[in-house]
């Protein structure tokens, strides 16, 4: 059995894996693959699965859902030029390698940034606060969760501004006041569903107030929302399989209960990091994100030692990003508080036999 702790696209519910291999062989009679998207049974999927995210969120009235492509990194230039208004400047906070990506992609298209706090000064380890969000901004952009350096915002930004977020790495693991926010943006592979899908929640009332003299169709939120999503073919895969996945959030207890075993599975985690003496967190406690741990073998313990035995545990994916190095559990709605336990186990017997 593997346990994995890849950071995305990663587990989802082994129930849904099966629902969406059976689609792929019988969907009403053809194959998910083969279905059109403008067939009746598929209207009815794209349907479900944007009233499952109203339900799951408890989305108000006033905001629609919807399923792009492109993935967060295309949400980046979306909500950038969906959200420009007269005065073209900005406010981003900079968390990391996520949140610097927005921020340039919003200057690709003309926007005046101001990046008014940052944790760059010591390695994106942390959550800045008590910053003071300039005036005259169109809007406020911030990465709920900085997947790379394992920090998570814990409090929605205060603001009047209107308020844009990319949650793609923390949506639907706990409940969030959708309210608050202007402009949702998530890739779908981390707790919605399989890569493919962009998933956009956005307040009506901003839609078609852009000032941006450069507007691609697609990239336009109002024509995907008179489309119902459906302005040119979808990804229907990762649309039914995150309608599969929403089902069963929502039969486990929902968002709530995502919030409570996610909350378990942290504690379990980052009471080994912190009392191992072979490791430590790199991150600033209260800061610390539910979803990514990350850690380090303190100097001098013998990483290949490690390695193979949490390889030998049938543990994946706990490498840290490229760009960072060390070890990051991601434990996402789907991985099992029991994968936890064999990696915290793994690390007890690294440290009992090399301490
Ligand atoms: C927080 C965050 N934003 C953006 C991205 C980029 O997403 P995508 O690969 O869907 O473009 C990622 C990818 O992991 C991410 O974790």
């Amino acid at each position: 059995m593997k346990h994995n702790f890849g950071a995305g696209p990663c587990i989802l519910p082994q129930e849904v894996f099966k629902q969406a291999a059976e689609a792929v062989i019988d969907f009403n009679g053809l194959s998910l693959l083969e279905v059109s998207h403008r067939s009746g049974d598929f209207v009815q999927v794209m349907d479900e699965a944007r009233d499952l995210v109203k339900k799951a969120l408890g989305v108000p009235a006033g905001y629609t859902v919807l399923y792009l492509q492109g993935g967060a990194s295309l949400g980046f230039t979306i909500a950038a030029l969906n959200m420009m208004r007269d005065s073209k400047k900005a406010g981003y906070i900079n968390t990391g390698t996520w949140a610097s990506s927005a921020i340039k992609e919003a200057e690709n298209i003309g926007v005046d940034v101001n990046v008014f706090a940052s944790s760059e000064d010591k390695g994106f380890t942390y959550i800045p606060k008590n910053f003071e969000i300039p005036t005259g901004l169109d809007y406020v952009h911030y990465t709920s969760n900085n997947t790379i350096y394992g920090t998570q915002f814990q409090r929605i930004i205060d603001t009047t501004v209107p308020l844009v977020c990319d949650m793609s790495s923390d949506i639907f693991s706990k409940p969030i006041d959708v309210s608050k926010f202007d402009l949702i943006y998530a890739g779908a592979q981390k707790n919605l569903g399989p890569a493919g899908a962009t998933l956009i929640i956005v307040k009506d009332e901003i839609m078609g107030k852009s000032t941006s003299p450069f507007m691609p169709s697609y990239l336009d939120l109002k024509k995907h929302a008179e489309k119902d999503s459906m302005m040119n073919t979808p990804p229907v895969f990762s649309i039914y399989t995150s309608m599969l996945n929403l089902r069963h959030l929502i039969a486990n207890g929902g968002v709530d209960a995502a919030a409570i075993r996610n909350e378990a599975k942290g504690n379990l985690m980052y009471s080994e990091i912190d009392n191992n003496p072979l490791f430590f967190g790199p991150v600033t406690i209260e800061d610390r994100s539910n979803m990514n741990a990350t850690f380090l073998l303190k100097e001098g313990a013998p990483s290949e030692i490690f390695d193979a035995m949490w390889k030998e545990a049938g543990i994946i994916g706990i490498k840290g990003h490229r760009s960072v190095g060390g070890y990051r559990a991601s434990m996402y709605n789907a991985l099992p508080i029991e994968s936890v336990k064999v990696l915290v186990d793994v690390m007890n017997e690294f440290t009992r036999k090399n301490g």
